[in-house]
């Protein structure tokens, strides 16, 4: 916790406008459909318009599987319907060549669905080169788990690795890699930053990627008791460098009784020594004469950023730009309007990363 005053101070905020140096464009993203047979097959998934690609110039171990389950295969994307398992060798690896230095989004999604007809649920590991980058357990058939991860490529090549751990036959169903060009984003002081909960607070149930969000990042919706969504029908100005997709930045969550603070509260099972935190922020609502929003925001109970206004229909994004402690595990915010504020705090959207030495 000793830190946590440095951590005040070193805080950032992200307003400045960068002119937009990105297409909507899929240049320079690599989505393989793992397992994908014969080995040029390409296709673009109906629902996002991305286009796959066979693993098969990407890695030479392997067996090819198949999910024949046709009520798994109508509720999740094409990319996870096929995927490659490795009942041999302890370590199978895909392999990349990239530039070093480049900063990459990579995503590993992995749906069971009983592929092998053995009705055992696989655990093993994924390595970043020799680094292990988080240990795969699926707990049940019909879900997919999806492991992303922010790395600076050290080599002009990469390496993501599957490592047995047990009994149980590692597989992969798809693998994405995407560029993030600016490099001012996503910044850790060492290692790479491994996702723990990315979410916007919408009452929608759906999911939010590709094309919405030039990056490809995955938008869980989320909401809680005691809360309220606002939203607006105005474009907002979302140009700072972190890119938020609009229906992030159209949506915010606010507490149900605007004379309560808001609290938002999660314990990720693992003990979180190093962590990054991502906050986006605008004023989705038309705001009257003497009408002000002003909050403070506290990370377990300590302050974190004092009298915040989030702008018009501008997404201003606070971070933290060393790492933050979490002993326990948990991370708990609370937003609190000050004295002058007649409006209560909102939040669009919140990313928490965990730093992996790398
Ligand atoms: C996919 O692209 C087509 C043609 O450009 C477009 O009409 C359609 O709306 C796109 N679908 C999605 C889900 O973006
Ligand atoms: C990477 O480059 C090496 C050396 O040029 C080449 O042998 C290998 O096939 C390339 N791998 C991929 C996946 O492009
Ligand atoms: C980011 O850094 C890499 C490596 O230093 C460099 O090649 C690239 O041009 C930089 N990107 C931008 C947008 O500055
Ligand atoms: C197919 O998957 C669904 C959803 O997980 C499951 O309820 C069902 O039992 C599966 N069907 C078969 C034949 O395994
Ligand atoms: C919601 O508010 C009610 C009444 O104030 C309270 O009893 C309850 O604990 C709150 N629920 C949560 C999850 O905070
Ligand atoms: C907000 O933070 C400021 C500066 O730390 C402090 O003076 C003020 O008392 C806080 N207000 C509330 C309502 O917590
Ligand atoms: C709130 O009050 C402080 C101190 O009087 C002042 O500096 C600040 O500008 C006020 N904020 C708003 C949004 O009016």
């Amino acid at each position: 916790m000793k830190a946590l005053d440095g951590v005040l101070l070193l805080l950032t905020i992200a307003l400045a406008k960068f002119q937009s140096a990105y297409s909507q464009d899929q240049s320079g993203f690599i989505s393989l459909d793992c397992g994908l047979v014969p080995k040029d097959t390409t296709y673009v998934e109906r629902t996002t318009n991305i286009t796959y690609i066979s693993d098969g110039t990407h890695i030479d171990s392997g067996v090819v599987g198949r999910i024949i389950n046709d009520t798994l295969r109508t509720q999740f994307q094409q990319q996870v319907w096929n995927l490659r398992s490795f009942p041999d060798g302890q370590r199978n690896c895909y392999n990349f060549n990239l530039t070093r230095n480049q900063r990459y989004l990579i995503r590993g999604t992995f749906l069971y669905g009983n592929y092998d007809g053995l009705n055992l649920l696989p655990s093993f590991d994924l390595h970043i080169g020799q680094t292990k980058w988080t240990s795969v357990s699926i707990r049940e058939l019909g879900n997919s788990l999806i492991r992303e991860i922010i790395h600076v490529l050290t080599e002009d090549s990469l390496q993501i690795c599957l490592v047995k751990t047990g009994e149980t036959t590692p597989f992969i169903s798809s693998l994405e890699l995407r560029p993030l060009n600016n490099n001012n984003t996503y910044v850790s002081q060492s290692g790479s930053l491994m996702l723990l909960n990315r979410v916007y607070f919408s009452p929608t149930p759906s999911f939010i990627r590709y094309d919405e969000d030039i990056h490809d990042r995955i938008w869980v919706p989320f909401i809680k008791d005691n809360t309220t969504s606002i939203s607006t029908d105005l474009p907002v100005d979302t140009s700072n460098p972190y890119n938020v997709p609009q229906l992030v930045a159209k949506t915010a969550m606010i507490p149900a009784d605007p004379t309560q603070p808001l609290n938002i509260r999660w314990s990720f099972g693992e003990i979180t020594a190093q962590s990054y935190v991502y906050m986006h922020f605008a004023e989705t609502q038309n705001l009257e004469a003497g009408e002000n929003r002003e909050f403070n925001i506290t990370f377990n109970g300590l302050p974190w950023f004092s009298s915040f206004s989030p702008s018009k229909l501008s997404i201003t994004t606070i971070f933290s730009s060393r790492a933050m402690s979490s002993p326990d595990g948990t991370f708990s915010f609370t937003f609190t309007m000050t004295g002058n504020s007649t409006l209560p705090p909102l939040i669009n959207g919140l990313e928490i990363y965990k730093v992996i030495e790398t």
